[in-house]
């Protein structure tokens, strides 16, 4: 097994990623659910963030209070399923600077294909923290930061709500600089490349798009 990723293990996440797998729960609430998922990962997260000393008056006293130093984190949405999550992190780090990398998977191939990138022009001094559900054959999420090594970015980590093993070993192997949080780990991927027990395909379930 890969080690340079962490499965979280809570009673609250594992719950709310329980009910985001059953296939009853509709979109309104799949997207509900992943939001505060993302919310739950995010305080282990963000965990080493640097803080920078303000000074600040209080109505008692004068103080020394840190906050999020600058630059703040940029939150790297891999669409379409990452948004989902992006939302629930842009709730806690509003300050936080967004990229969007569109990226689909061949569903012939399972090759992640790129469609679009946009990012702030800085992206290569600052913190990235990647969102994206799923992490099956770790195509989308190993060209993502492939792209952000590209554009210059050295201090990233990928936040997924489940992952395959095999997906966990292969992102080790072309990027073992780059640490994963997981929610779960599911036992396998199947003959299409879908994360089994999984929850299907996150983003069809967030938006509303069955393929039939
Ligand atoms: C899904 C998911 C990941 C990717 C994971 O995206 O959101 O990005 O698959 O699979 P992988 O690890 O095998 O690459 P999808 O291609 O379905 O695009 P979508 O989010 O736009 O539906
Ligand atoms: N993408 C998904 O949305 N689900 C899977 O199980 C695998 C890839």
């Amino acid at each position: 097994m890969t080690v340079n990723h962490t499965v979280l293990d809570h009673p609250l996440l594992r719950h709310k990623i329980n009910l985001l797998r059953d296939r009853e729960t509709r979109p309104v609430v799949f997207r509900a659910l992943v939001r505060e998922i993302a919310q739950l990962m995010a305080y282990e997260a963000t965990r080493d963030l640097a803080l920078a000393d303000r000074a600040i008056e209080t109505p008692m006293a004068p103080m020394t209070a840190q906050v999020l130093a600058e630059p703040q984190p940029v939150l790297v949405s891999i669409l379409r399923a990452g948004n989902a999550m992006l939302d629930g992190l842009l709730d806690l780090i509003p300050t936080a600077s967004v990229a969007h990398i569109g990226m689909y998977r061949d569903h012939d191939t399972l090759e992640a294909v790129e469609y679009s990138y946009n990012g702030p022009p800085d992206i290569a001094a600052r913190k990235c923290l990647i969102v994206d559900p799923m992490l099956a054959t770790a195509n989308s999420s190993s060209a993502a930061i492939a792209r952000l090594k590209e554009k210059g970015v050295r201090d990233m980590r990928l936040i997924s709500i489940l992952a395959a093993p095999e997906g966990l070993a292969k992102l080790a192997d072309a990027h073992p600089d780059v640490s994963v949080l997981v929610g779960a780990l599911d036992e396998r991927l199947d003959e299409n490349g879908y994360i089994v027990p999984g929850l299907g395909d996150a983003g069809d379930r967030a938006f509303d798009t069955p393929k039939s």
